[in-house]
């Protein structure tokens, strides 16, 4: 049964399953393993996977907390990146997921490298 989970998560356009989620609330651990390969270790993202910026004040600013929380659930507005679904994290990996995302606009501020 664990082996048709794969497709069929695909299916509904998850990213639940991808990836075994770290057993820490560090937030850069799971940043590192859970979003670093498509948003870059330092969130900076990438061109060729059309991810954004995260260290931009201009981005830090239309994306408050819950907005960002939001995001990992349930995907991004554009559905271009898939949520993880409302069981993948525990509310306190969130917590340490969003306080990761939010601290890039204050760690790293500016562009692209
Ligand atoms: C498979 C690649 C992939 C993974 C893994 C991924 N993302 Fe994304 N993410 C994207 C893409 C692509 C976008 C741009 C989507 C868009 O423009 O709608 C995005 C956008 C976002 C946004 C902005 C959403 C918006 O509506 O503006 C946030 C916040 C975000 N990601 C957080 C995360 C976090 C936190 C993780 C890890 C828990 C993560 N992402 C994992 C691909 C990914």
């Amino acid at each position: 049964m664990r082996r048709a989970a794969g497709p069929l998560l695909a299916l509904l356009g998850t990213l639940a399953c991808d990836v075994q989620v770290p057993a820490t609330e560090d937030g850069a651990t799971l940043f590192g393993a859970m979003c670093a390969r498509c948003h870059r270790p330092d969130g900076h993202g990438s061109t060729e996977l059309r991810t954004p910026d995260m260290t931009l004040p201009a981005w830090q600013a239309v994306h408050p907390p819950e907005l960002v929380r939001a995001t990992i659930v349930g995907g991004s507005r554009s559905k271009k990146m898939p949520g993880f679904g409302a069981t993948t994290f525990t509310p306190r990996q969130l917590d340490a997921l969003v306080g990761h995302v939010k601290a890039f606009g204050v760690t790293d501020p500016g562009a692209r490298k």
